[in-house]
């Protein structure tokens, strides 16, 4: 069993994909060969791969191997382009809340009808949408730099009289739930580069511990000063310690900002506005839902309730116990102070106007 520390989520070369195990962390590291869509299907669905953005990039991935690998029996255009639509959509119901998988399916389904139609060569075709789904790797790669970036200046600009900061973040953002570097603790990543971090708090995030099991995880390996509270513990720590920022992630972003992030997101956006401490959360745009006007349009997810009752197989609770397990909740926009993005910080008010005009001025003719 190989136990050396990796942060590398996702492994990929034109046609072999592998997924680091998330489930066996931090205990064993194995990666798990992923070969169609239905084998990332299971693996997002399981959670063996999780956090929005990299859902996204292994579902097309797994499309990518399996279209590749499979070159040989598809004899038309067509038939490429139903097969990678209905994988690409059935992809998109292995878990409901986040939604970059669908908006990745969108992104790939529009590529493909005018290279469709354009496109006369079966092998160039094929070529040409590989091309198009491996750049989702970089894209997430450069995207969450950038929002490390913005993050980081628009804290530290808050806080110019301060030397050091103290920052608190929930479940896992970082290179795990993405190509690498991060969302949120993207934006913890870069102050601590910029020498501006004093501590980073993170919770536990139960009941599926992403906190304990994965971002401990990520800042022992990075050596980055932290200190682990339980879910509980957020209200004392804010009322007891200097906390300059929360900073979460997001799964789905409505138009109106309401976002959609891990159970445990919302309570310490309240605790957030009581104690007066900035909250801000973290995403691509590619998990921004105009579609959506509000969080209350958001299908939240409900989990099996062993992941409440038990922790690797012992029992925490009496069997037959009752519970409820939503793996997400809704923090409404009047709590958020900034939506970190690759292309700036927004207020929550002015995020569809803002989205609007960058998806306009990327498909204006120069
Ligand atoms: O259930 P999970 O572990 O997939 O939930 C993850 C989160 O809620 C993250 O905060 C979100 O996906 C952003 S990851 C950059």
């Amino acid at each position: 069993m190989q136990t050396e520390a990796t942060l590398q989520a996702i492994r990929y070369q034109r046609g072999v994909l592998s997924i680091l195990d998330q489930l066996k962390l931090p205990d064993e590291t194995v990666y798990i060969s992923i070969n169609t869509a239905d084998d990332a299907w299971k693996a997002i669905h399981t959670m063996s791969i999780r956090g929005a953005p990299i859902i996204a990039v292994c579902g097309v991935l797994s499309v990518a191997v399996e279209l590749h690998n499979s070159k040989s029996k598809f004899d038309s255009i067509s038939s490429v382009t139903q097969f990678v639509t209905d994988q690409l959509n059935y992809l998109v119901t292995a878990r409901p809340t986040a939604v970059n998988m669908t908006d990745a399916a969108k992104t790939i389904i529009n590529f493909l009808t005018p290279l469709h139609i354009k496109q006369k060569n079966l092998t160039i075709y094929i070529d040409e949408l590989l091309d198009f789904m491996e750049q989702f790797l970089q894209r997430d790669l450069i995207g969450n730099r950038l929002i490390g970036q913005y993050g980081a200046a628009t804290i530290c600009r808050n806080n110019s009289n301060k030397k050091k900061l103290n920052i608190l973040t929930h479940c896992n953002t970082g290179s795990l739930a993405t190509v690498g570097f991060g969302t949120a603790l993207g934006v913890v990543r870069q102050l601590a580069a910029n020498n501006a971090l004093q501590i980073v708090y993170f919770t536990e995030t139960r009941p599926y511990n992403q906190g304990s099991r994965l971002t401990a995880y990520e800042l022992v390996h990075d050596r980055i000063p932290h200190t682990m509270i339980c879910d509980s513990m957020a209200g004392l720590l804010m009322r007891t310690q200097p906390i300059h920022a929360v900073v979460v992630g997001a799964d789905r972003i409505t138009a109106n900002g309401d976002t959609a992030n891990k159970i445990g997101t919302y309570q310490l956006a309240v605790l957030a506005k009581h104690h007066q401490i900035p909250f801000y959360v973290a995403a691509p745009t590619t998990s921004i839902d105009l579609t959506k006007r509000s969080g209350d349009e958001i299908i939240i997810e409900h989990r099996p309730s062993s992941e409440m009752t038990t922790i690797k197989g012992i029992n925490l609770a009496p069997e037959g116990v009752q519970v409820w397990n939503p793996a997400f909740d809704i923090t409404p926009a009047s709590l958020i102070t900034g939506i970190i993005t690759e292309h700036g910080v927004f207020q929550p008010d002015e995020l569809e106007e803002k989205l609007l005009g960058l998806q306009q001025s990327l498909t204006s003719p120069l």
